[in-house]
């Protein structure tokens, strides 16, 4: 009889065991939230291209990005959408998009990619707002 109760004490401690690793699996790799940029796209990639945004506009990440709501955490929340800038962000590229097929040519480079005449950098050269007048 006692046994019996080892042996389901060791079964059960088993597979508490797995259900607990299977919580604590770190969370599925990959953007959560994208609306503009295609869903498939790389790591590399989307890195390139927010390198690229943050430069255009000369800030840093948090611009449009928001802090981690874990205040613990000095992260980013990347998949976050509260900050408006990050929105302005996506307005801005569909309009960017829209301006080169609509009015430029949008040629294809020597690798065979789309080669945008107009990009963030055009208007923004590294300020966040190109209205103003500096
Ligand atoms: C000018 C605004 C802007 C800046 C600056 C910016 N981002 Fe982004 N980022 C966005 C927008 C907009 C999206 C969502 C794109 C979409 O909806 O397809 C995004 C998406 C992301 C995602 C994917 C999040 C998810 O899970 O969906 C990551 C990761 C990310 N950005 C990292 C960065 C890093 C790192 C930097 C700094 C090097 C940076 N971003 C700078 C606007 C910005
Ligand atoms: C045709 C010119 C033009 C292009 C191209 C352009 N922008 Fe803008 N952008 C502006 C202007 C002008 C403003 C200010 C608009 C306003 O304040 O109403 C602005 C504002 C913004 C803002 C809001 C800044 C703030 O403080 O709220 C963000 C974010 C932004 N742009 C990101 C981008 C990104 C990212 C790209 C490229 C994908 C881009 N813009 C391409 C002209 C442009």
């Amino acid at each position: 009889m006692l046994h019996y109760k080892k042996i389901a004490v060791v079964v059960g401690i088993f597979a508490l065991t797995f259900v607990g690793m299977a919580a604590t699996r770190p969370p599925e790799e990959g953007p959560k939230n994208l609306k503009v940029l295609p869903k498939d796209i790389s790591h590399e990639e989307l890195g390139k291209i927010m390198d690229s945004w943050k430069t255009a506009l000369g800030v840093k990440c948090s611009f449009c990005h928001a802090p981690s709501a874990d205040s613990s955490s000095h992260h980013l929340d990347f998949a976050s959408d509260a900050k408006p800038e990050k929105n302005m962000a996506r307005y801005m590229y569909k309009m960017t998009g829209k301006i080169n097929k609509k009015f430029f040519k949008m040629n294809k480079d020597d690798n065979g990619k789309i080669a945008s005449t107009i990009t963030c950098v055009t208007c923004h050269r590294g300020n966040p707002h190109p209205d103003e007048v500096k």
